[in-house]
C-alpha cells in the first residue's frame, strides 16, 4: 500500500568511494572520481523524476583529517563540477546553493562558488551541495545569528530560519550509501522526522534502479510527524 506521495526533499550520503576503488586495486581518489560521475548521474535523475531539493554532503568538516592528496582530490573534483555548472546554469536549471562553513576553502574556490549560486538563483531545481558541513556546527551558527539580531531566548523557529538549508526546508528523505547505519553529523536538526533509507551499494554503484528503490521505500512507509495515523493529513508535503 502506498502511503506517502514521492519525496521532495532528498538528502544523500555518498559514502562507500574509498571501497570501491579499494576492491579494484585503486588509489581513494579512483573512486571519488566515479563517486563525482554518480554525484552528476543523480542530479539529472531527480531533475527527471520532478524532485525539488536534493542535498549532497560532499565533504565534512571532519573530513579536512584525510590526507591532504586527498582532501586536494575532492576539492578538484567539486571545482571541476562547479566550472562545469557555471558553463551549464541556462540548460540544467539546477540552483546551487553551498551548506558549510567556507571560510577555510581556497579563495579561488570561494569566489567561484559565490559565482555560481548568483548566476543560478532563478533556477529550478535546488542542489545543496553541503562542503566543510557540520550538524552541530551549523546549529551553534544559527543560534549565534539569532542572538546578534538581537534575541534573548532562542525559539525552534529562530534556529530553522538561520540554518543553512532556509531555502530548502528539511529533507523528507536521507539516503546513505555504503553500509554504515549512521548520521554522520549531516543535517542532525533537518532531520527530526526525515525517513531513513540504508543501503550496502557503494556510492559509486548507485544507479537509476537504487534511487527508485529508496524513492518506493519512503512511499510506502507512513509518516506521522509525532501523530496518530488516524489523525488524517499525514501525506509526504510537510517539509
Ligand atoms: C565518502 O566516501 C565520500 C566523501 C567523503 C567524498 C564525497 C565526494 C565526492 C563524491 C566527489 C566530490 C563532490 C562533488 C559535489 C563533485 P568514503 O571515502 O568515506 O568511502 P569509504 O567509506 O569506502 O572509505
Amino acid at each position: 500500500m502506498s502511503e506517502n506521495k514521492p519525496p521532495r526533499h532528498i538528502a544523500f550520503i555518498m559514502d562507500g568511494n574509498g571501497r570501491w576503488a579499494k576492491m579494484r586495486n585503486m588509489p581513494r581518489e579512483n573512486g571519488h572520481k566515479e563517486g563525482a560521475k554518480t554525484f552528476r548521474k543523480v542530479v539529472d535523475m531527480c531533475k527527471d523524476r520532478g524532485i525539488d531539493a536534493i542535498t549532497f554532503y560532499a565533504f565534512s568538516s571532519e573530513n579536512w583529517k584525510r590526507p591532504k592528496h586527498e582532501v586536494d582530490a575532492i576539492m578538484l573534483l567539486f571545482r571541476d563540477y562547479l566550472i562545469d555548472a557555471l558553463d551549464e546554469i541556462v540548460k540544467n536549471d539546477v540552483r546551487i546553493v553551498f551548506l558549510g562553513d567556507r571560510t577555510p576553502l581556497a579563495q579561488k574556490l570561494i569566489t567561484l562558488m559565490d559565482e555560481v549560486e548568483q548566476k543560478s538563483k532563478n533556477n529550478k531545481l535546488l542542489l545543496n551541495i553541503a562542503i566543510n558541513y557540520g550538524g552541530k556546527q551549523e546549529i551553534v551558527t544559527a543560534v549565534n545569528k539569532a542572538l546578534k539580531e538581537g534575541k534573548t531566548e532562542i525559539t525552534e523557529e529562530d534556529i530553522q530560519n538561520n540554518l543553512y538549508t532556509v531555502l530548502s526546508g528539511d529533507p523528507d528523505l536521507i539516503v546513505r550509501t555504503g553500509g554504515e547505519i549512521r548520521i554522520s553529523n549531516y543535517l542532525i536538526w533537518q532531520s527530526a522526522y526525515s525517513e531513513f533509507y540504508f543501503t550496502d551499494v557503494l556510492w559509486p554503484d548507485f544507479d537509476e534502479k537504487e534511487l527508485d528503490k529508496a524513492i518506493g521505500a519512503y512511499m510506502s512507509r507512513q509518516r506521522r510527524f509525532g501523530g496518530l495515523a488516524e489523525s488524517g493529513d499525514l501525506g509526504g508535503e510537510k517539509l
